[in-house]
């Protein structure tokens, strides 16, 4: 946000003329008559949250101060700015980052105001059931911890302490195949089976390897991400990475490969991904092209894994992912930051379930941030929905204990929802609960 008086004004200015502001209900002529005035200034702080967050329920007269400790935070927003001060700038961008204009960041948060809650009135709440049951295993939460990779790059426990995070709290926990850590020692400090995100890799003797290791180390279930096949434009990440001094190839050998950041593109050095190395030198079974959906049979045929697709938006891909025989989805857009699509994956969740027909699980992620997202999710007919930022906001501010905390904020408000929607069981949720807003 801009320091200087003037340009905050025309901040405020442009502000008043942004569709994201008049999406969010904002009386824009008012905001444009306050640009002009000194009391205008003391919105900017909450409007910038409003530009970062879509929809942030209220409106700030002016930031609170920074929390102290996790146990201090009220909702999950609480831990994002401590997170930001402790992240270095390039690791902030690449967590930050959506694709383009990131608008589909916003689209994914606008999302949750399509559907409004109708609350319902005596009966008996006084005992909330609201564990998950998927492929047999019971969780204590519907909200997933979702697959998001280089933890250590937000705080030097990495996803060992979002494992005992999610252990502690008894979540869920998917691992990303760029993770800082392995699957052995995450599934270690889990305490039981993490779910694996799968990344193919360019030569299939390779993957074909990563899957039975990752089957081998306990891992139930894979989910292939097929949201980056296309590849994705993430500008703020790079412009965030131009504003870090250090020299990034001093930790990334090789250098990360963004135009004007420090560092080489090649030779690029697979050390602190553990999920990436170790594997035999086997002939090499090149693919061909990008994946489609032969690779899915053929990832099938290569392992007793449940097998899921993470990114599918569209009903056709959810029925054909059906009949190959696929065992759940994620309906995603990689958080924003895969294609630009501006579509937000709570307005694509129906459509999937239309694909699915109820037929396998289906878990949706993309800006969940209150508990009121996840019973929407749910209502609509989700399985349960992830998390992706928000727990690395709790990383990076307070390590463990942030992660533990903002699961719990998130959970803690899923149950009151469900208690005001006079529901006691996940089961018992459903679009009698919703309507459109
Ligand atoms: C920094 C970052 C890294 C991510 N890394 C992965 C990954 O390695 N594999 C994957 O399937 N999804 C990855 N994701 C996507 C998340 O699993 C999830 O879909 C997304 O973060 C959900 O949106 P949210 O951040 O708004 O909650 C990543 C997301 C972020 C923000």
């Amino acid at each position: 946000m801009p320091t200087d008086p003037n340009s905050r004004r025309q901040f405020l200015a442009f502000l008043a003329g942004s569709p994201l502001v008049a999406a969010a209900g904002i009386d824009t002529d008012w905001l444009a008559t306050l640009s002009g005035s000194a009391q205008g200034d003391a919105l900017l702080h909450a409007a910038d949250a409003l530009a970062r967050h879509g929809t942030h329920p209220v409106l700030h007269a002016e930031q609170p101060p920074l929390i102290a400790k996790a146990a201090d935070a009220l909702d999950v927003f609480d831990f994002e700015p401590v997170a930001r001060q402790n992240i270095p700038v390039a690791h902030w961008g690449y967590l930050m980052t959506g694709t383009d204009d990131d608008a589909t960041i916003a689209a994914n948060r606008a999302g949750f105001d399509r559907w409004v809650l109708k609350p319902r009135r005596l009966i008996d709440v006084s005992k909330v059931d609201a564990h998950l049951s998927i492929f047999g295993t019971r969780y204590a939460s519907p909200i997933v911890v979702n697959p998001l990779g280089s933890q250590k790059g937000f705080h030097k426990d990495g996803e060992v302490a979002t494992a005992k995070a999610a252990r502690a709290r008894d979540h869920l926990m998917v691992l990303s195949t760029v993770a800082t850590t392995s699957i052995e020692d995450t599934i270690a400090a889990r305490g039981g089976p993490v779910w694996f995100q799968l990344y193919h890799q360019t030569d299939w003797s390779i993957t074909k390897q990563m899957v039975k290791r990752v089957e081998r180390a306990g891992a139930p279930a894979i989910a292939f991400t097929v949201d980056l096949l296309g590849g994705s434009n993430r500008e703020t990440m790079i412009r965030e990475a131009r504003k870090d001094t250090r020299e990034c190839i001093k930790c990334h050998l090789g250098g990360a490969p963004l135009p004007g950041v420090s560092g080489r593109v090649d030779d690029r050095d697979n050390r602190r991904k553990p999920n990436l190395v170790g594997y035999e030198k086997l002939p090499p079974q090149l693919e061909k092209g990008t994946p489609t959906w032969e690779f899915v049979d053929r990832l099938k045929q290569a392992t007793g894994m449940k097998v899921l697709l993470k990114g599918i938006v569209t009903e056709e891909d959810a029925a054909l992912a059906l009949e190959h025989g696929v065992d759940g989805l994620f309906v995603s857009n990689h958080g924003g930051r895969a294609e630009n699509s501006r579509r937000a994956t709570i307005v694509s969740l129906p459509e999937v379930l239309k694909g699915t027909g109820g037929r396998i699980p289906v878990i949706c992620d993309g800006g969940f941030r209150r508990g009121t997202d996840v019973f929407k999710a749910l209502a609509l007919g989700a399985t349960a929905a992830g998390i992706g930022r928000p727990y690395i906001w709790g990383l990076g501010a307070f390590g463990q204990e942030g992660v533990e905390a903002v699961l719990a904020i998130m959970h803690k408000e899923f149950e009151l929802t469900m208690k005001q929607s006079g529901t006691t069981s996940l089961s018992q949720i459903s679009m009698r609960h919703i309507t459109p807003a």
